[in-house]
C-alpha cells in the first residue's frame, strides 16, 4: 500500500501488503476536524472484532454471523434514525464532493440500516439501490422512491459490473462481492460517521488493503467522521 499521508498516518510495513494495496493519498479537511477522535477503545466490541474479520476476509463471514448482526440491528431499528445529524452526514456529503466518483449514475447503498443516509445519496445519484440484512431496519426507511432490497451483503443479487458506486457507511466491507457488482472504472466510498468511533469499522489503510492494486483512493475526515473514497483504474 501507497500511503501519503497529512496526518500521521503511515503504511503497516507489511511487504506483502505493500505491494498489493490501493495507493492512497491524504486530502486535507476543509475545516477544523479532530485529527483522531477519542473515546473508549472499541477493540474488544463484537462488531469491531467481527468487521476485522470480514476486512481480513470474507469468507470467514457466516450464517451465524448473519444471524446475530440481523438480530442486533432489527433490535436497534426502531431508534436508528434518530442516531441521524448533520455532523455524521458530513462525511458521506463531503467524501462525495471531493472523493469525486462523478455525479448520477447508479449508486449501491450496502446496509442501509432506516435510511439515514439513503436521501443525500439519492440527491447525488440518479438511480440508489440501498440493501440491508435487517427487514425491521428497512421497514423505517421513509425516503420517497427508495429501492429497498432485503440481502445478505456477502452475496449480492446484483449483476456483475453493473453499479457506478458502492457505498459503504458503517457497514462491513465485503470487498470481493462489491468489486464483482462494481463497473470497471467505479467508485466505492467507505465512511465512518463516528470515525474511530464507529463499532464497525476499517481503517482507510485496511480499505486500500483489501481492495488492491486495482484501485486508487483518497481520503479524509469532515464532521465527526472519515472517510475515503477509491477509483478503480486500469491496472495494466
Ligand atoms: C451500523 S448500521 C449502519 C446503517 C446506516 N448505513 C447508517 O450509517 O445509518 C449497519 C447496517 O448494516 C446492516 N448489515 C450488516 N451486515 C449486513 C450484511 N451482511 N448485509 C446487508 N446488511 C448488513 C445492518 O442490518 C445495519 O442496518
Amino acid at each position: 500500500m501507497h500511503v501519503s499521508s497529512g496526518e500521521g498516518l503511515e503504511d503497516s510495513g507489511d511487504q506483502t501488503s505493500a505491494n498489493v494495496g490501493a495507493q492512497l493519498r491524504w486530502l486535507e479537511p476543509l475545516s477544523t476536524v479532530p485529527s483522531e477522535t477519542s473515546g473508549p477503545s472499541l477493540r474488544e466490541h463484537p462488531m469491531r472484532v467481527l468487521s476485522a474479520r470480514v476486512g481480513r476476509s470474507e469468507k470467514l463471514w457466516s450464517i451465524r454471523d448473519a444471524q446475530r448482526v440481523r438480530e442486533n440491528f432489527d433490535a436497534l431499528a426502531p431508534v436508528w434514525a434518530e442516531r441521524a445529524s448533520a455532523e455524521r452526514e458530513a462525511s458521506l456529503v463531503d467524501g462525495l464532493t471531493r472523493g469525486r466518483p462523478g455525479r448520477g449514475g447508479t449508486a449501491l447503498e450496502v446496509g442501509c440500516g432506516s435510511g439515514n443516509h439513503t436521501q443525500a445519496l439519492s440527491d447525488y445519484c440518479n438511480e440508489v439501490v440501498s440493501v440491508d440484512l435487517s427487514l425491521e431496519m428497512l421497514r423505517h426507511v421513509a425516503v420517497e422512491r427508495s429501492n429497498l432490497v432485503l440481502c445478505d451483503a456477502s452475496a449480492l443479487p446484483i449483476r456483475d459490473s453493473s453499479v457506478d458506486l458502492v457505498v459503504v457507511v458503517n457497514m462491513f466491507l465485503f470487498s470481493s462481492e462489491y468489486r464483482r457488482v462494481l463497473r470497471s472504472d467505479g467508485y466505492i466510498l467507505f465512511v465512518s460517521s463516528l470515525a474511530e468511533q464507529t463499532p464497525i469499522y476499517l481503517s482507510p489503510q485496511d480499505v486500500a488493503r483489501s481492495l488492491g492494486s486495482e484501485f486508487s483512493g483518497v481520503y479524509s475526515r469532515a464532521g465527526s467522521g472519515l472517510w475515503s473514497c477509491f477509483h478503480r483504474v486500469d491496472s495494466d
